[in-house]
């Protein structure tokens, strides 16, 4: 049957009849806000390539966690960014019972005892190379060096507080030894959300300024995956899924859907998508410039990250998005006389 029985219009004719038929919808349950935390006190100095987004402080953040708690955002992954001098080739402050991730995990553990915590379990912010491990003379990350203190990083967050931890350096085998680690000493039920995809990505330059994690020569090609490969970013997945993910992740995600797609079809497990930082940036620098409807974009890119299949999208939105989210679902209004569309 087709035309002109079939009218594909029909259901795009009222705003009640699209939003019967919507396929894909947000909801504040998918999101998640990244904050960054730092030093000092009252501090909310905003990122200056990604306005909107702001590092605080130990006080400000647990009221920044507060607001998004009563928005229903779903759950809020700290980075923390120590101070230059607290910087060192190994990164020690990334476990540091006092660093600044784990005062921030426990400040934000009591302000808000039902919030979802998750920790990005990573060096780069604490070493004084920028880089997301212990390197070697050839000045190259050692993996298995690495490993060894990020299980001292996970065991460091998790009795700080966090729910979930989520190491995002691409090292072999992380999960694994996460995981051992965390069950060997008392923490069975803390979860690992593994940055399983992770692609070496030009669209993470803005976080790079908001986290002062800049390597300091060099790149991240030797971990990081080439975005050219596909199949290979399915094995990371499914490799960190077999070591006990709990949670995997693609990152990042404009440039990745088919990847999304693909790993949503091999893997049960919920699937997260991490809508980076120079994502973001792009289209708050052109709707600046009055190029583009920032709601408009940030709406589309979101459904489309949840249409190639993530569950979880991982957001710098996740707050304006809760409020463009009451309009989208508010009542329509009583007296809202369609448009007769002429044929
Ligand atoms: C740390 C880390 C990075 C991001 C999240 N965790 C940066 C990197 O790998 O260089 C990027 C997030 C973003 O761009 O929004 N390894």
């Amino acid at each position: 049957m087709g035309f002109p029985k079939v009218r594909m219009r029909r259901l795009r004719r009222t705003d009640g009849l699209r939003r019967m038929v919507r396929e894909t919808t947000l909801h504040t349950d998918d999101l998640i806000a990244p904050l960054f935390v730092g030093e000092g006190e009252g501090q909310r100095k905003e990122i200056d390539s990604m306005p909107g987004v702001y590092r605080f402080s130990l006080d400000t953040v647990v009221e920044e966690a507060k607001l998004l708690q009563r928005l229903g955002i779903a759950g809020l992954l700290v980075f923390g960014v120590p101070n230059a001098e607290d910087k060192d080739p190994e990164g020690t402050q990334a476990w540091a019972s006092d660093g600044i991730v784990q005062r921030a995990l426990k400040a934000l553990r009591e302000a808000c005892p039902g919030m979802v915590l998750i920790s990005d379990a990573c060096f780069c912010e604490y070493t004084d190379h920028g880089h997301c491990g212990v390197l070697n003379r050839k000045k190259e990350v050692q993996n298995d060096k690495t490993l060894e203190h990020l299980e001292l990083v996970a065991l460091s967050q998790a009795r700080a507080g966090a729910d979930i931890i989520a190491p995002s350096g691409m090292m072999d085998g992380m999960v694994q030894a996460i995981r051992t680690a965390l069950d060997e000493n008392g923490f069975p039920e803390i979860a690992i959300l593994s940055y399983s995809t992770k692609f070496s990505s030009a669209f993470y330059g803005p976080f790079r300024e908001a986290a002062e994690s800049t390597p300091q020569f060099g790149n991240r090609k030797q971990y990081q995956m080439e975005s050219g490969n596909a199949r290979e970013a399915i094995r990371e997945s499914l490799l960190d899924a077999s070591e006990g993910a709990d949670m995997l992740m693609v990152k990042p995600a404009l440039a990745y859907l088919d990847i999304i797609r693909r790993i949503r079809e091999q893997s049960d497990l919920p699937l997260v998508a991490y809508n980076v930082s120079g994502e973001y940036s792009m289209v708050k620098a052109a709707a600046r410039k009055g190029w583009i409807d920032e709601k408009a974009a940030a709406i589309e890119i979101l459904h489309g990250i949840k249409r190639a299949g993530a569950d979880l999208i991982i957001t710098y939105w996740a707050k304006d998005l809760a409020g463009w989210l009451k309009d989208e679902h508010a009542p329509l209004p009583e007296k809202a006389a369609p448009p007769q569309e002429e044929h």
